[in-house]
């Protein structure tokens, strides 16, 4: 017991360091603060410093669940929620209500290629080209080859989505916030386009893709909040197929695999792959699955840009934190979990 409480007390001093001098702007201390003396001490520390603290208990006394990843009382069937404070607390127990336990997959796919894909345009709402729509054959093979016969399956509302879905012939949603990143002014232009017609903007995004914002259209943060509905829809349901888009997807895999904002619009979603992502304790299992169609590569590699620019640690640390910002938890100083 004695070396227990050494430990929790070092760990609080982890605390203290991360939120006085290591810019932090919330911190989770997860120990078995099961006793009053314990509570009161960290009551005690959180005076201290002035920080505000909020104590996320799991109540768990169903044997048969017990076995089970402990999150909520007893996984989901009721919740107990006392002086809510603030816009981030009450965002922690939305997330706490909408996760589970439960074994389930998410399938992440973009559509089959595009007509302007081949011609290397971004954004617009082309349709598929026939390689494309030999994808979504292929699509179809592989959702039967896997028998996933209770299977969701959600698209964009953009015509190069819903015609692969169509080839599927299962029920499929539409949601519209799957739509593809808008490029605004830049929609249906290619890369070198952008480059000669908008050649300031054009560097911006390079030197900050995640942050950077296409006038009159969306940056990849702003795509990131946007999504966060079908975030918490996605960590609700059983197993779904998300057929999406290049960035959109980008998104999706970044959250699930908790990567950071710097990465996150460099990641890797070639056409006619599918990733199954299956959630384990701690992580995420990935799957790959090429459908053997070939089709373009619309990926553009990381440019090299000033690494004083691009290397801020103070930069990094506030890409990182945004990219986790789905559930937005960052402006609480101080939170614990009770086992
Ligand atoms: O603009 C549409 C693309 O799918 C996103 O690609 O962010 O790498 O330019 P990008």
């Amino acid at each position: 017991m004695k070396i227990r409480k050494q430990c929790a007390l070092v760990a609080l001093q982890d605390v203290k360091a991360y939120l006085n001098e290591e810019g932090g702007q919330i911190a989770v201390f997860d120990a078995t603060n099961t006793t009053r003396e314990r509570r009161d001490l960290i009551l005690c520390f959180v005076k201290e410093n002035a920080y505000k603290v909020f104590f996320v208990e799991s109540v768990c006394d169903d044997p048969e669940v017990i076995a089970e990843n402990i999150l909520v009382m007893n996984v989901g069937r009721q919740f107990l929620v006392n002086r809510i404070q603030d816009y981030i607390q009450s965002k922690i127990v939305y997330y706490l209500m909408n996760i589970h336990v439960h074994s389930h997959s998410i399938y992440l796919c973009r559509h089959g290629e595009s007509d302007h894909n081949i011609q290397g345009r971004i954004g617009g709402d082309s349709e598929l080209s026939s390689r494309g729509k030999q994808f979504a054959h292929a699509l179809r093979d592989f959702i039967e080859e896997h028998k996933l016969s209770d299977l969701k399956v959600w698209t964009s509302q953009l015509r190069r989505a819903i015609q692969t879905a169509e080839e599927l012939g299962v029920p499929y949603e539409q949601w519209k916030i799957l739509n593809e990143i808008d490029a605004g002014v830049c929609e249906e232009m290619t890369y070198e386009m952008i480059q000669n017609t908008f050649p300031e903007e054009f560097a911006l995004r390079d030197q900050d893709k995640y942050h950077y914002r296409y006038p009159g259209g969306e940056s990849y943060q702003d795509l990131v909040q946007r999504l966060e509905p079908v975030i918490m829809e996605l960590e609700r349901q059983g197993n779904v197929l998300v057929i999406c888009h290049q960035a959109v997807m980008r998104c999706l895999l970044a959250y699930f695999l908790d990567k950071s904002a710097d990465d996150l619009p460099y990641l890797k979603c070639p056409l006619h792959t599918v990733l199954k992502l299956t959630p384990v304790a701690y992580g995420c299992k990935v799957e790959m699955f090429y459908l053997n169609v070939e089709a373009v590569n619309t990926h553009r590699d990381r440019p090299l840009v000033s690494k004083t620019f691009s290397m801020q640690p103070v930069l990094v640390w506030h890409v990182s934190t945004a990219c986790k910002g789905y559930i937005d938890l960052r402006p609480v100083a101080f939170v614990t979990f009770g086992r």
